[in-house]
């Protein structure tokens, strides 16, 4: 029986270790580690990479988004519109920043913000609260249907923050994610497809004067030493990190591609089963950071997986309307239906670029015996 986890970044590490090993040792050697060359050239290379003017590299994905909130100008006491099934941290930085979380369910097929459910909430809601922005989820390294939602944010005057922390290099309409909304907000946590040896965030965006304003929030507020023009925080990407990140960013569209062919190997191995599979839409192309299934017994399948030797996760078991931190917004169960049945029905399986095609042939059969 093969024995297949979840994730393996060591697998990884041993592709690349002589770049790696070589980049840590030159910074160790400079002897400068916040606020240096490597930072501002990674800067440049994953902005340009994206196809954006700016980036600035933060502490992490929920810094990046955090302080987008702060430099777009939301204030405590405002409200920014979401989805249930994201990762904790999107919600997280929109407390961080002072702001009420609001939720509208995902579409069914994407898993992402459904556009339509957006403007009805705009249209409906009856609270004096200001809504200042709204984060669209890159859910899985699948887009959001960007289009519509920059249409209707720009008629109801709302900043767009895109949760791009699972997407590094996934595109909407041919464009990169991360490029479309006025800022992108990329996680560099270690299982990400772009990952640190720690953690790691940037912003990516086209407007000067935000990117300005996030540069000095991430560093106590300074525009030059000592000189605090606003109040900021303490979040920057260190050098190490950047060096690494540099040499990834170099194999990080092998990497995708390589996610991709594994989807592949899955859409057409499970295709007798009865498990439904993740599903590309026409405007986009998938990044696969996770391969999401869903099933009708999600326990069973998980388990029956392990019992083959194969480490399974679920993103995300609880919908961050019924979880504990979040019960102050009161928000009743079956109020984001497509969203709490996918926290019941999914089920990630392993994708990563290391994966050999035996591994993800076992999995498939596993799947299709089920
Ligand atoms: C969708 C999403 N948003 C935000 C984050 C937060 O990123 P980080 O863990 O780097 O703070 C993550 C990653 O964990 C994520 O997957």
């Amino acid at each position: 029986m093969m024995q297949i986890p979840f994730g393996d970044l060591k697998r990884q590490y041993l592709t690349i270790k002589e770049e790696i090993d070589e980049a840590i040792s030159n910074v160790l050697a400079r002897g400068w580690f916040i606020m240096g060359e490597e930072l501002r050239t990674f800067e440049e290379e994953f902005a340009k990479y994206c196809n954006a003017k700016y980036g600035i590299g933060v502490g992490s994905g929920t810094e990046a988004l955090h302080l987008s909130l702060v430099a777009c100008g939301v204030e405590p006491g405002d409200e920014v519109i979401t989805v249930p099934n994201t990762a904790v941290p999107t919600v997280s930085a929109i407390s961080c920043a002072g702001a009420r979380p609001a939720f509208v369910d995902i579409d069914p097929n994407n898993y992402s913000m459904d556009p339509s459910k957006l403007e009805d909430y705009l249209k409906k809601r009856s609270t004096t609260r200001k809504v200042k922005a709204v984060i669209p989820v890159h859910l899985y390294g699948h887009p959001a249907d960007m289009d519509p939602i920059l249409e209707i944010a720009q008629r109801y005057g709302l900043k767009v923050i895109e949760d791009a922390c699972q997407a590094h290099g996934a595109e909407y309409k041919n464009q990169k994610v991360g490029s479309l909304g006025d800022a992108g907000c990329f996680s560099f946590y270690p299982s990400k497809n772009l990952g640190a040896y720690g953690d790691g965030g940037m912003i990516v965006t086209n407007d000067s004067d935000l990117a300005k304003r996030l540069s000095m929030l991430r560093n106590y507020g300074q525009e030059n030493r000592y000189h605090h023009k606003i109040k900021g925080f303490n979040s920057r990407l260190d050098e190490i990190q950047a060096a690494i990140l540099r040499i990834k960013l170099r194999h990080l569209d092998r990497w995708n591609k390589r996610r991709r062919q594994i989807a592949k190997i899955y859409d057409q191995g499970t295709a007798l089963s009865e498990i439904k599979k993740p599903i590309e839409m026409g405007y986009s192309k998938h990044v696969y950071h996770l391969y999401v299934i869903r099933t009708k017994n999600q326990e069973e399948t998980q388990q029956n997986l392990l019992d083959n030797g194969i480490e399974t996760i679920i993103h995300y078991p609880i919908p961050i309307h019924l979880q504990e931190a979040y019960k102050d917004l009161k928000l009743k169960e079956s109020k984001f239906p497509h969203a709490e049945l996918h926290a019941t029905e999914s089920v990630s399986l392993p994708v990563y670029p290391e994966l050999k095609d035996s591994e993800v042939q076992y999995i498939c059969d596993a799947i299709s015996g089920l």
